[in-house]
């Protein structure tokens, strides 16, 4: 049984869903994404993962004139808790490919940015300038991703010289396993993620646990700064 678990992992993890495949899931999941993050504590730990001692002098330049790209952004969870950290609003953009998860992100963040703009659009190719953010955050969806590294690249395109990227991503090991099942997420060690950021030519990378019971588990963060 765990035999056929194990290899019907591997067959996911050899051949990535299609986009098509993965915004059917999410899609299909939108309506209760939320409510499942305060199920599992990670709103929570969202928050303490921006007020963790490896994040917070990376906020300290933020204001309510700053520009945030959250990718994949999902219903806006994780921009949320970066906006209730530094306590003050800012322009706020976030790029999906579900339009059932950015109607929701669009209720949960209307009020709580200087500015909102959701995009239905691929990380993969943001449409957005060079050096347009003061900050990009990801949560979770690095995961989906067949060329990690590209994809980050592309992240660091739109951000500011000496602007952090900070992402959250699933952490590789059994639970991930049953996860991908569903989710076709693959997972990462903490030394891979950092290797993924360092590629990058991120200065100052740092990968590290936070949260608490479920998230300390499951979930991993890194942090980088783009060189000036
Ligand atoms: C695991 S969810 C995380 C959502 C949110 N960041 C959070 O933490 O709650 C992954 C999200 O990434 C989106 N996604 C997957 N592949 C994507 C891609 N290539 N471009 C943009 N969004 C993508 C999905 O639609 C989904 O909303």
């Amino acid at each position: 049984m765990l035999l056929n678990t194990i290899s019907q992992t591997l067959e996911h993890w050899k051949a990535a869903p299609s986009i098509e495949t993965l915004r059917s899931i999410y899609d299909a999941s939108a309506h209760q994404w939320q409510n499942n993050l305060a199920r599992l504590g990670q709103l929570h730990n969202y928050h303490l993962l921006f007020k963790n001692q490896a994040v917070c002098p990376y906020l300290s330049h933020l204001d309510q004139a700053s520009k945030i790209l959250d990718c994949g952004v999902g219903t806006g969870a994780f921009s949320l808790a970066l906006l209730e950290s530094v306590a003050h609003s800012a322009h706020v953009s976030g790029v999906d490919i579900s339009y059932p998860m950015l109607t929701q992100a669009q209720q949960i963040l209307k009020n709580r940015c200087t500015t909102l703009d959701l995009r239905c659009g691929d990380i993969r190719r943001l449409p957005f300038a060079d050096e347009s953010f003061d900050a990009v955050i990801f949560a979770h969806v690095l995961e989906h991703m067949a060329e990690p590294v590209e994809t980050l690249r592309e992240m660091i395109r739109v951000l500011k010289p000496g602007a952090p990227l900070i992402g959250s991503v699933t952490r590789k090991g059994l639970g991930q396993v049953f996860m991908s099942l569903h989710w076709h997420n693959r997972g990462y060690t903490s030394n891979q993620l950092a290797s993924f950021l360092q590629a990058t030519g991120l200065e100052a990378v740092n990968a590290f646990d936070y949260g608490t019971g479920w998230s300390r588990w499951m979930c991993l963060a890194a942090v980088g700064v783009k060189p000036r």
